[in-house]
């Protein structure tokens, strides 16, 4: 049970962090469609497998244009998910299992049919109403859009209603809040005190350098002008003094230095997701400078990596890492598109694991990723009925039962999108039988973690004969993992995980394979007589 007491300060630096996509995870009213009730059922499972802390995408009410990140209303829960009962109830249930909880906040745009926008359309330009949103007069009066910026999702970003046209950097549905304009920073605060008064511990920030826009005159919307800083430094003040220790981690795809400046130094956040080790090619060089330069910076900034290797806006890794030289991480597979190998996929999927699960820092795992699920790549546009178009095929529902149906995630006569045939096999109830299954390693790993202390170490890098393998050392704990085609020799000491049961590793790595091995580097520095040639000890 966390008590405030246990509110001890920096528990997320080496925190096993689960990705809740609340529409897939567990319907638990048979309506086809997850829900929080569903969250709650399956904790214990998710305090099993060594998770202590969750994330549910947005669960507010919504009328789902972008899936939740559209929101109508940010203190309450959609009808779709359950209620703020539901909400405390599951609140009160992780907490009992020493799982915290983090919330989703949407701070860059509303939906457009949350009430403010709704006043601010029936409203005269220049009126207090429009002025929380970014409503300016077009050009050649009215008829053009006030400049020619860019959206992150859409060509146009700007859309007319009267002489005036409103931003939006993601759909039309999602209206740019003005965020230079003190009701809106007043709002936030008092949404933020509403959710931590229910005991939530932390916040995943989205898109949070998008919030304040430069001149209209500027090439683009997104400047990171130093003025956004201070909206999250002022949350930090009203978190620390009202709440305690309280997590925010800001969705940012920077590199670890930018990102550390701005949003540690600057900004207080505590963390930014590390989505550069998401999308990184299979080659041991890129992996090896990612890994490095964020071990190294977060904790120059007294923060940590979020390692993160799937999410709901990219193809899961088992689908990403099933094309022979996977370099560009879309969202989206479709029937047409060659499709991946899967058990290429999942063979590297399962030494990268072996790569996370030793690193310092955090970890955030997408739902499913435990069960190594690839992405659904052949819906059709009648599987959608309208949902969003290109990134659903990261987000079919949780496989939970093989033999119930929709593999027992809902009891409805179909859930809201279909699940490839290939989870079946996927299922919880299968990987649980066998010692074998991904499940398995993800258990075993993640307890292994905690027993070697190895979120709170440190990385040392060992030179090797070929480009292809990354041979490392976090504490007593050594990493060999094989991003080639061929085999690598083995460093010395005793194997102590492999990604794969049935490999042999007396020798050599086998291509797209991992180990971990213990070495007794304490004994070897004690005792240096050793030549220094060879950086392996033996501890068979
Ligand atoms: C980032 C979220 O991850 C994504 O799903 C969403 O569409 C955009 N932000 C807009 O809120």
């Amino acid at each position: 049970m966390i008590t405030s007491k246990e509110q001890s300060a920096e528990w997320w630096l080496d925190m096993n962090l689960y990705q809740i996509y609340v529409r897939s995870f567990a319907d638990s009213n048979g309506d086809g469609v997850g829900d929080i009730a569903g969250i709650t059922q399956h904790l214990q499972y998710l305090a099993d497998l060594g998770i202590n802390a969750i994330w549910l995408t947005p669960f507010y009410p919504s009328p789902q244009a972008d899936m939740g990140y559209d929101v109508a209303d940010y203190r309450n829960v959609d009808p779709t998910y359950g209620t703020l009962d539901d909400f405390d109830a599951m609140v009160a249930k992780a907490h009992s299992l020493n799982v915290r909880v983090f919330i989703d906040i949407v701070p860059n745009h509303t939906s457009s049919q949350h009430p403010w926008f709704q006043a601010a359309l029936k409203a005269a330009p220049g009126s207090a109403e429009r002025n929380r949103y970014i409503f300016v007069d077009g050009r050649d009066g009215g008829k053009l859009p006030p400049n020619a910026w860019g959206g992150w999702t859409t060509t146009e970003p700007w859309t007319k209603v009267d002489t005036q046209w409103y931003l939006h950097m993601f759909s039309a549905e999602q209206p740019d809040l003005n965020w230079r304009n003190p009701e809106v920073r007043e709002e936030f605060k008092n949404t933020l005190r509403f959710w931590m008064n229910r005991g939530v511990d932390g916040l995943r920030v989205d898109a949070p350098t998008l919030l304040i826009k430069p001149e209209l005159t500027a090439k683009q919307a997104e400047d990171n002008l130093p003025d956004l800083f201070p909206i999250y430094a002022e949350w930090r003040k009203m978190l620390d003094e009202e709440f305690g220790p309280r997590c925010m981690i800001g969705e940012v795809f920077d590199d670890a230095e930018t990102g550390m400046e701005n949003f540690v130094d600057k900004a207080h956040m505590n963390q930014i997701f590390c989505f550069d080790y998401q999308e990184a090619p299979w080659q041991a060089d890129e992996f090896k400078d990612i890994i490095d330069s964020w071990v190294t910076t977060t904790r120059e900034h007294g923060s940590s990596s979020v390692w993160v290797s799937s999410s709901h806006d990219l193809i899961r890794q088992v689908s990403y890492l099933g094309f022979p030289d996977p370099k560009n991480k879309g969202s989206d597979i479709g029937p047409e598109d060659e499709q991946p190998d899967l058990e290429l996929g999942t063979r590297r999927t399962r030494a990268m694991t072996l790569m996370t699960m030793w690193l310092p820092g955090a970890i955030c795992t997408y739902y499913g990723e435990e069960l190594g699920l690839p992405d659904h790549t052949t819906l059709t546009d009648a599987d959608l009925q309208g949902h969003d178009m290109d990134r659903d095929g990261c987000r079919s529902p949780m496989p939970w039962a093989s033999d119930k149906p929709n593999l027992g995630f809902s009891t409805a006569a179909r859930a809201w999108l279909p699940q490839p045939q290939v989870y079946r096999e996927l299922a919880v109830d299968v990987q649980q039988q066998s010692d074998t299954s991904m499940l398995s390693l993800y258990r075993a790993l993640f307890k292994k973690r905690q027993e070697l202390g190895l979120a709170a170490g440190d990385v040392t890098f060992i030179d090797t004969d070929t480009d292809d393998v990354i041979v490392a050392r976090n504490g007593n704990i050594c990493l060999a993992i094989n991003f080639g085609d061929d085999a690598a020799p083995m460093p010395a000491g005793e194997v102590i995980a492999k990604s794969l049961p049935d490999i042999d590793v007396t020798d050599d790595l086998p291509a797209n394979a991992a180990v971990w091995l213990y070495q007794d580097w304490a004994v070897e520095d004690d005792d240096d007589e050793d030549d220094d040639e060879d950086n392996s000890t033996d501890s068979e």
